[in-house]
């Protein structure tokens, strides 16, 4: 494995939990949608952990979100940086979770639950979302509304936002999880775009069982998995 030095250059709060780290390190090679694995050396040992990258390809500075997992061993400590600290960055990006794999559709759907949202920012920053699909809907999940991230960024881009917070009360959210909201229509609903094998696909990213549940709401559509070999409608990545 080839490290490559990083500098944080800002860490981002928030919420007590969510944090943003921007950082600088030498040039790497992705696409939107991949990610990396960022290090820090801990009691003399090197703990890496995959992060997506927030920022598009072509922006001078690497930016990651991402959550305290209390009893983790790196996320803690990645929340607890400062600018001028410094972390390793793995010199290989790697992923399948980009449009380049994803077959031609009418509307693209970025469905999330928690910080993996991640990935789906850097593909809406860069032009391919815009230039080839007529719709574009970002879904992203949270527990509880303080968690609805990047809302400044997506606010002038032509996108159908729609948020789930699941633990209270928010106006303008719905409740509950995205896999009911497939079966019963709500998601549909509040899209206003249909949710269908002829015209969508969708791209899922976060929680494994989320994955599970909608991936098992999609297939009952009569959408399925997308294999280069057999191509379909959904993508995946699962985050652990
Ligand atoms: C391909 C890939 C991309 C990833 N990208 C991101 C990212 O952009 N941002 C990010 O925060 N994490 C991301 N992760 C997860 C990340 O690699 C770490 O697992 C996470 O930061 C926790 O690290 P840890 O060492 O503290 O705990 P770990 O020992 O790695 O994890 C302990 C437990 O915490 C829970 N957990 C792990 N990650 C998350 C999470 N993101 N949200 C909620 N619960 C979690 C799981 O139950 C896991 O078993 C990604 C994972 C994969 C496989
Ligand atoms: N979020 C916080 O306030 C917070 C604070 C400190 C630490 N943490 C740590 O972070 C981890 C959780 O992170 P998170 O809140 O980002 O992720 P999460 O537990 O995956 O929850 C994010 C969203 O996904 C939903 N979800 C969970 N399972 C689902 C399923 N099977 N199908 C569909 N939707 C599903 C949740 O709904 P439900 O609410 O219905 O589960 C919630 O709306 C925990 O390990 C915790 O220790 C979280």
């Amino acid at each position: 494995m080839n490290w490559l030095a990083g500098k944080v250059v800002e860490n981002r709060h928030w919420t007590d939990a969510l944090f943003s780290l921007r950082v600088e390190a030498a040039r790497l090679n992705f696409e939107a949608g991949q990610f990396v694995r960022i290090a820090l050396d801990i009691e003399g040992e090197r703990v890496a952990r995959p992060f997506s990258f927030v920022n598009p390809p072509q922006h001078p500075v690497l930016e990651f979100y991402g959550i305290i997992v209390p009893q983790g061993p790196l996320s803690p400590r990645l929340a607890r940086l400062a600018p001028g600290d410094s972390l390793y960055v793995a010199s290989n990006p790697a992923g399948f979770l980009v449009l380049s794999e994803v077959p031609d559709a009418e509307t693209l759907w970025l469905v999330a639950t928690g910080t993996g949202i991640a990935p789906f920012v850097s593909i809406l920053r860069t032009e391919a979302p815009w230039r080839r699909f007529r719709n574009v809907v970002l879904v992203h999940a949270v527990r509880h509304a303080a968690e609805l991230v990047y809302r400044d960024v997506f606010k002038d881009m032509n996108l159908t936002y729609v948020s789930f917070v699941s633990r209270e009360v928010a106006p303008g959210s719905l409740t509950g999880r995205i896999p009911a909201a497939v079966r019963d229509g709500r998601l549909e609903a509040a899209a206003g775009l249909k949710l269908a094998p002829e015209t969508a696909h969708v791209m899922l990213c976060g929680n494994p069982e989320m994955l599970k549940d909608t991936a098992a709401a999609l297939l009952e559509r009569g959408m399925r998995k997308h294999r280069r070999r057999n191509p379909g409608h959904i993508t995946v990545e699962s985050f652990w």
